[in-house]
């Protein structure tokens, strides 16, 4: 089987997923490619230890990400490091001719980000995908296809969110992640934003506008030796936007919510589509449980059915059995590695962010910043 070298430029929370997913690569079934990690870079020279007891086919360690963009066996990169070091470490890494799968938000900001695409167009042989794993969840993948086959009739509202609750603590110590400087000005927008995007671009159903209320709750945090500091980032977002249904031209609304302190919520992804024929409903809560409505003028009532192991690329797990979040990093992977080695990805809903719905996710979360700032609803 065709292998697909890769470095790993930041070897900790996301990094490690990666390599979980390519330890068990043979979870996974026909696949025209496997991906095999050979270098990687992080400051700590602790999490490169741990990849390399992890997997005996890394041969190269550097606190120098160069170092390891100058290594000719590196077919791809894997980069996830604070929002800061975006726009420098995805241009270098396309610079060197090197395919990337590079984290959300894709740049710190909007300029990081069209510097970024500016150099994703300059280097065209260059395969480039965001990461967001939300959309791989078998219940959202039933979702995708009932929006390609018009199940929903015309659209009346979709809801996307993302919701967290551990900064509910406002002792919890801040880290990089609540820090302008390393995370950006959008706060949970650019921390959680993409993946509450994903799968309403994907549609096609951009934002033509939005209002946003921005809140800042704690705005002090301990650090790490305990002295309270100023946390200065938007805690949550919701952006009321106003989208359009393509099939009928008619204008929707789209409520896109991103939030660290939503009490009760560990890591909960959710997503609704309200329309004339059909709804439909799912929340990584309950990650199997997909509810749909269908109106065909009878009874307008909901159903709730189960989905088992049953995602966009196939593998080696019962379809009865259950569905969750290594899984879903597992599967976006397998969409990166399908895409680059076939040229697009087997269905609609079944391929990684590409640079340009990223770039949108900028448009749209520039606008919501000026929308919070001046109180107005703005043109995305
Ligand atoms: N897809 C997801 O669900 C998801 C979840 C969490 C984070 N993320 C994204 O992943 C990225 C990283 O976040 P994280 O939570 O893994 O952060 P993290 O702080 O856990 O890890 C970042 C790593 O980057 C390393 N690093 C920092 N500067 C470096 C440099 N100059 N050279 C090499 N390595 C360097 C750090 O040592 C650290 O190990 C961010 O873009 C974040 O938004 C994605």
């Amino acid at each position: 089987m065709r292998k697909v070298k890769f470095g790993v430029i930041g070897c900790s929370l996301m990094g490690r997923e990666f390599a979980s997913a390519v330890a068990r690569w043979c979870h996974l079934e026909d696949m025209p490619a496997k991906p095999e990690i050979v270098a990687v870079c992080d400051m700590s020279e602790d999490l490169m230890n741990w990849f390399e007891n992890a997997l005996p086919t890394v041969s190269q360690k550097t606190k120098d990400y160069k170092e390891l963009l100058a290594n000719e066996e590196v077919e791809a990169v894997y980069c996830a490091v604070p929002h800061n070091l975006h726009e420098q470490f995805y241009c270098d890494i396309i610079k060197a001719g090197k395919h990337l799968l590079g984290e959300k938000p894709f740049g710190i900001d909007k300029k990081a980000n069209d510097a970024i695409t500016a150099c994703v167009k300059e280097h065209p042989d260059i395969f480039v995908r965001d990461s967001s794993q939300f959309p791989f969840f078998p219940a959202m993948q039933r979702i995708g296809k009932m929006i390609e086959e018009g199940a929903f009739g015309q659209i009346l509202e979709v809801t996307s969110a993302f919701k967290h609750s551990s900064d509910i603590n406002p002792m919890k110590t801040i880290n990089w992640k609540r820090m302008i400087n390393f995370n950006g000005e959008y706060g949970c927008m650019g921390d959680l934003g993409m993946h509450t995007c994903h799968m309403p671009f994907r549609a096609g159903w951009y934002p033509n506008n939005v209002r946003a209320i921005l809140s800042n709750v704690v705005k002090e945090r301990p650090d790490k030796e305990g002295k309270m500091v100023p946390c200065e980032t938007w805690d949550n977002a919701t952006l009321l936007c106003e989208s359009v249904d393509h099939k009928t031209d008619q204008p929707f609304p789209m409520i896109i919510q991103t939030q660290r302190i939503a009490p009760g919520e560990t890591n909960s992804w959710s997503f609704e589509v309200k329309g004339m024929k059909g709804c439909a409903r799912w929340c990584s809560k309950s990650p199997k449980i997909l509810e749909t409505m269908v109106y065909d003028g009878g009874d307008q009532a909901w159903r709730a059915a189960d989905v088992g192991w049953m995602p966009a690329y196939k593998g080696i797990t019962g379809g009865i059995f259950e569905f969750g979040f290594s899984d879903a990093i597992m599967q976006m992977w397998a969409a990166f590695i399908h895409e680059l080695v076939e040229g697009k990805p087997p269905a609609k809903f079944a391929g990684c962010v590409t640079p340009d719905e990223v770039a949108y996710s900028h448009r749209l979360f520039t606008a919501a910043l000026k929308s919070q700032k001046n109180g107005t609803t703005e043109q995305v």
